[in-house]
């Protein structure tokens, strides 16, 4: 493997001209963004609150600089520049989220806003006459405050909340909507409010409320598709999935190999095993491990709550592709006696007593928990074909993050360049089923806990200015001309990796 892998990275650079660099023909390239970091608009028209709202508005402190997504890109208003924007590039398809409190003010369906219809029919026409596909998240983290009052994704009934949502959706857009993603990352949802208590809503209670979320929120999904399949598809011919986060997990050692596979089970198979493993039902390792832990600790019955039968055969098989988003990679290993664990997923995985590091070479991006590890994408990308065969995949974020603002992005460029190789060696090596690829972002945005102090857009937006003016960086003109070229080119850089494409 070590060696086909050193041949065809050889290849690739050196033969640039043969059919290795090129995409597979109706390879898809797009971009994504998330409703409140970039929408604005907080409380135009008649949209109600997310947790997004309540939690920067009452913990400012907990963002940095206490800055907030109340303007954000404005693209409430300026959506026609990111249309525009999206045109430039050349993309297939754009993702973007819909804000639940936006469509559904009451967070149920007994009144639909008509502002929020029209602003994403707007969206999504305007994408459409560019000939741009419309690529919609149903949920990126920002719940309605009054489901969150009522419990969340800790309340099961939530699973018909969402699926309400979903239908609705359905029903309004998906007559030009092909493409649908449930969920954005269940584990961020689950984990970093339950575990760390980072992410609103700001309950820490970790090994119970992350799992009683992890069970609802899968079911939530799998109803979701099951209104897709029974109501919409005949009619629309269209496809939904889910999108997970996937930190590549390695054993930092060969005696960790065991290990790392629970924390890749831990990270990845929690939110997709129910659905994508041919026998569903959660990761028999996990099931059986917080089973024995939970005995010991005193617990009538296992923490992790347990599937019926009939929400297995719900959950099993219930997606048309895999979004997979990718950022970071982390090395694991046993943790040693009395060592001090940090929360998951960001620092350690205490409940399965792993320290997880990073490696040396791993050079740090803008944020705290990134590191670059392009070989991490197609190694993900494996394990996904080897777990659950050979599905349909699509990478739905993969993007790099800086501190500073500087149209001259080259990091970036060479970011986009080494996973972009990645994706290839994985689709012609490997034969991973990836049928298409998103940057995060196309615009500079309100990057969560972290505010606007870091970006990743391949267009820089001056948040000091009224008018959040979009400008094009390096990593754009890059990225449009991959888009043009359908191919990975070398004559797109120079010997000083300098753009020379004409592009933008
Ligand atoms: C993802 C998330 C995005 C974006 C990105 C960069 O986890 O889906 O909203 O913030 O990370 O941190």
């Amino acid at each position: 493997m070590l060696l086909k892998t050193v041949v065809f990275c050889f290849l690739l650079k050196s033969t640039w001209g043969t059919e290795d660099r090129k995409f597979p023909p109706g390879f898809k390239f797009g971009a994504a963004t998330a409703s409140y970091q970039v929408e604005g608009g907080w409380n135009a028209d008649d949209k109600t609150e997310s947790i997004w709202d309540a939690f920067t508005h009452t913990y400012p402190d907990a963002i940095a600089n206490r800055s907030n997504g109340d303007v954000a890109c404005d693209s409430y208003r300026l959506w026609k520049r990111d249309v525009e924007i999206a045109a430039e590039l050349g993309l297939d398809f754009y993702r973007f989220s819909m804000s639940w409190p936006r469509l559904l003010p009451s967070g149920f369906p007994d009144k639909i806003s008509e502002a929020g219809k029209k602003y994403y029919n707007n969206l999504i026409d305007g994408l459409l006459e560019k000939g741009i596909e419309p690529v919609v998240t149903l949920y990126h983290w920002d719940l309605p405050v009054r489901l969150q009052d009522l419990g969340g994704w800790t309340n099961p009934l939530i699973t018909d909340w969402f699926a309400d949502y979903a239908r609705t959706a359905f029903a309004l857009f998906g007559d030009r909507v092909k493409t649908w993603i449930t969920m954005n990352e269940p584990i961020v949802v689950c984990e970093l409010p339950y575990s760390t208590g980072m992410f609103p809503p700001p309950t820490r209670d970790p090994g119970v409320a992350n799992l009683i979320c992890n069970k609802n929120i899968l079911i939530a999904h799998a109803k979701a598709y099951k209104i897709y399949d029974e109501e919409f598809r005949a009619m629309y011919q269209g496809e939904v999935g889910i999108t997970n986060q996937l930190l590549w997990i390695e054993a930092e050692t060969e005696e960790h190999e065991e290990l790392s596979e629970m924390a890749r089970e831990l990270c990845t198979g929690m939110y997709s095993h129910a659905i994508f493993h041919k026998d569903g039902g959660w990761p028999p390792v996990l099931e059986k491990y917080i089973a024995m832990k939970s005995k010991k600790e005193g617990w009538p019955r296992s923490r992790l709550p347990a599937f019926t039968r009939e929400e297995k055969k719900l959950l099993k098989g219930s997606f048309d592709f895999y979004g997979m988003n990718y950022y970071t990679s982390r090395a694991a290993r046993k943790a040693r006696p009395g060592e001090k664990l940090t929360d998951w997923p960001l620092g350690d995985a205490p409940e399965i007593d792993a320290k997880l590091t990073k490696r040396p070479h791993w050079t740090p991006a803008g944020s705290a928990w990134f590191f670059d590890n392009p070989e991490g994408i197609r190694n993900q990308l494996v394990w996904l074909k080897k777990r659950y065969g050979d599905i349909k995949i699509l990478i739905t974020e993969n993007g790099y993050s800086s501190k500073d603002r500087r149209l001259d992005d080259m990091n970036r460029v060479k970011y986009y360049q080494d996973h972009l190789e990645q994706v290839l060696l994985a689709i012609k090596e490997d034969g991973v089923n990836v049928v298409g690829y998103t940057a995060w972002t196309l615009i500079d945005n309100f990057e969560w806990t972290d505010g606007y102090s870091v970006n990743f857009g391949l267009y820089d937006v001056d948040f000091n200015d009224p008018a959040r003016t979009r400008t094009a960086r390096a990593s754009a003109r890059y990225y449009a001309g991959v888009i043009k070229r359908h191919a990975l080119d070398s004559n797109q850089l120079d010997s000083d990796n300098k753009i020379l494409s004409d592009e933008l």
